[in-house]
């Protein structure tokens, strides 16, 4: 019998007519995304029915997208496990700027618990390393014990207790809030590095060229603020008012700007949203390996990091 012991890649064998077949770990491609599409839409709805909670991934449309997305863009590395020619799994990992922001990963619900996620994880942290970076972030359900312990073990800490928030829409329209340019990339930038620590100007640039709907705050003709709204985007404000406003503006033109990730160590933050209605959708955790400061002043985290 054809065994993969010892080979480094039989932690999770498969068997297959009598013969011991290792699940292998390859780069994920475009032609995968149909597959991964499939795995992102049921590995989530079952964790999240299970737990009671909507799922982050509520179609097969949205898992496409997704899929679509992580599949073709250039600041995108993923992987896919492949059982018998299957794919049963997937993770990526956004090498944008500083901090590699890991996710999503999924697996398919019939093949979790053997540590096909395990390698999957470690498998974007060494594309991570391979290329110089020193800073890996996620975010991850609380309500999700598995997920948590295995970051956990790889090295992540946790560092950030966030809030899924449904953003209840401005009334009016605040005439300080116009859309973010390329123009503003710079004093964006800067903001960004004073309270996160760290520049995030490639991510910002592409949700610009992207038209992800990128909104700037200006007081004095000067940007106080700017917001990429939706959980794949992330904030920088000079005061709670000012993402307040730019949050609520955001939302007004529906679809995904109405929900954002909020850290809630920031209570004034969370008190405010809360006094507009906002209401809490769950509780995440955001965790990190390697360097880390932590931020200050006010900022929102992605889905990534
Ligand atoms: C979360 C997910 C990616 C993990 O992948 P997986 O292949 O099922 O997990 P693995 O078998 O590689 O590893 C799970 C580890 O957690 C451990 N674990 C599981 N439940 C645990 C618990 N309650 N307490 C402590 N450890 C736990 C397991 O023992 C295992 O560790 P081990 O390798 O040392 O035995 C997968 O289950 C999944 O797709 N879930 C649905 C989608 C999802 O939640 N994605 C993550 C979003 S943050």
């Amino acid at each position: 019998m054809l065994t993969a012991a010892n080979n480094g890649l039989a932690r999770s064998p498969t068997h297959f007519s009598g013969i011991t077949m290792p699940v292998e770990i390859i780069p994920a491609r475009p032609a995968h995304a149909s597959d991964i599409a499939r795995i992102l839409f049921h590995a989530f709805g079952k964790i999240s029915a299970e737990h009671g909670f909507p799922s982050d991934v509520d179609s097969l449309e949205l898992g496409g997208m997704i899929a679509q997305l992580v599949t073709t863009r250039p600041d995108f590395t993923g992987f896919v496990a492949i059982d018998n020619g299957h794919v049963i799994g997937s993770n990526f990992i956004m090498l944008a700027d500083e901090v590699g922001g890991i996710g999503p990963i999924t697996i398919d619900p019939a093949h979790q618990g053997r540590q096909v996620g395990r390698r999957l994880m470690q498998a974007v942290i060494d594309a991570a390393r391979a290329k110089g970076f020193q800073r890996l972030g996620l975010l991850q359900d609380s309500f999700n014990t598995r997920s948590l312990s295995l970051y956990a073990s790889l090295g992540f800490t946790v560092r950030e207790p966030a809030a899924l928030i449904d953003i209840v829409p401005a009334e009016d329209i605040d005439p300080g809030i116009r859309p973010l340019t390329a123009d503003d990339l710079d004093a964006a930038d800067a903001l960004c590095v004073r309270l996160q620590k760290f520049s995030r100007r490639n991510e910002t640039r592409a949700a610009i060229d992207g038209g992800f709907g990128p909104l700037a705050k200006l007081r004095n003709g000067k940007l106080c603020g700017y917001l990429i709204p939706g959980i794949f985007g992330h904030a920088n404000a000079e005061s709670i008012a000012d993402l307040v406003a730019l949050l609520r503006n955001a939302a007004a033109h529906g679809g995904s700007a109405t929900k954002s990730l909020i850290p809630l160590r920031n209570g004034d933050l969370f008190r405010a949203l809360l006094t507009a209605r906002c209401r809490v959708v769950k509780v995440m955790n955001q965790m990190t390996l390697g360097d880390y400061t932590p931020p200050t002043g006010t900022w929102l985290p992605s889905i990534e990091y």
